[in-house]
């Protein structure tokens, strides 16, 4: 059996991973901790409540005694980090928490993987780490240079890691993923606002002029590449997961849009008002980065990874389900 610590599976990646390692049947054991911020919900996690091989567990990573008595309570093979703050707005108004949850959080996980002898370290990161890039990809080697306090908050727990696997060859593995949309999303983020708002007649902020990029991808094709990194990641190497899918932000808010109304049945009183006059341009994001962009052949190449899910039927997929 394979005993698995995975940290923030109540959150929204966090939870779909726990769905899909149940989903491949194996003889596998899930420690979820999770602190349940405004972030986590036990909504997100309701299909494995009968489950036997699933235990979940209320707690902060920051607690060093408790992550303690859990790993030797439970000893697990591998642990996945999914813990963290995770909105770029909310660390730009306070940073705080960032830096406890994403980068003491993360350390304390560390000392605790080393101290218990674990199998595989797999940190969570973003394609945020690497800052933004006008033309051309990051690549696993490109330097990190965040820019806002979350990345910069993600960026420095990729240096812990890696610097554990340098110094006690703690054995690990980085994921750095483009932006994440599908089931379970906090409304906070982009997809979620746009089909709420929509749907409930009120305006759609969009920063700046709106012609932001970010790359897309379904959360269980993100999922499906954490699973392959578990299973065949070379230890200490990081890797970049894409689906190559970018887009400008004013781009996938123009087709939400239509996407709801067409959804719509003919006699829906909300079709008179979705339409793209809902779309708010409102202040530009301090320091809002450009265009995240990196390249992920070696996932692609090396372990025979690659996404499935195209952008335009995901996100009609994401809409149903918010309908
Ligand atoms: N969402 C994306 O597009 C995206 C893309 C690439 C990488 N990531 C990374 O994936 C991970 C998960 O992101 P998400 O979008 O699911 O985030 P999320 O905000 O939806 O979920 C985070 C979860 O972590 C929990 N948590 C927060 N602080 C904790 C703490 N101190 N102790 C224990 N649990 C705590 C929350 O309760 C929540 O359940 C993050 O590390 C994020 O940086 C996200």
């Amino acid at each position: 059996m394979k005993v698995y610590l995975i940290t923030g599976g109540a959150g929204f990646i966090g939870s779909n991973f726990i769905k899909y390692l149940l989903s491949k049947g194996e003889n596998t054991r899930i420690i979820n901790v999770d602190k349940l911020t405004y972030a986590g919900s036990l909504d997100n996690i309701s299909f494995a409540r009968n489950m036997g091989n699933h235990i979940f567990i209320k707690e902060d990573i920051c607690n060093k005694r408790e992550i303690d008595k859990i790993m030797n309570n439970f000893k697990p093979d591998y642990i996945v980090n999914f813990a963290a703050e995770s909105h770029v707005d909310r660390s730009i108004e306070d940073s705080e928490d960032f830096v406890k949850t994403n980068v003491l959080g993360t350390g304390i996980l560390l000392q605790s993987a080393l101290k218990y002898g674990i199998k595989k370290f797999v940190q969570i990161s973003t394609d945020e780490v690497y800052g933004s890039i006008n033309k051309g990809l990051f690549t696993e080697e490109s330097p990190l240079k965040p820019n806002n306090p979350y990345s910069a908050s993600k960026a420095s727990a990729d240096l812990l890691v890696q610097s554990f696997y340098n110094t006690y060859k703690l054995p690990i593995n980085i994921t750095r993923c483009t932006n994440n949309y599908g089931l379970n999303q906090h409304f906070e983020k982009l997809i979620p606002t746009v089909i709420k708002h929509c749907l409930e007649g009120k305006n759609i902020p969009v920063y700046g002029d709106g012609k932001n990029i970010r790359d897309w991808i379904y959360v269980c094709d993100h999922c499906s590449a954490i699973y392959t990194v578990v299973q065949k990641g070379l230890i200490g190497e990081v890797y970049n997961i894409s689906a190559d899918m970018e887009m400008q932000n004013i781009e996938i808010i123009r087709f939400i849009i239509k996407e709801i109304y067409k959804l719509l049945s003919q006699s829906d009183e909300r079709k008179k008002y979705i339409n793209e006059n809902l779309i708010q341009y409102v202040e530009d994001r301090k320091g809002h980065d450009r265009r995240y962009a990196i390249d992920a052949s070696k996932i692609k190449n090396t372990l025979n990874w690659s996404a499935v899910q195209n952008l335009e039927e995901g996100l009609r997929k994401t809409i149903r389900s918010y309908l």
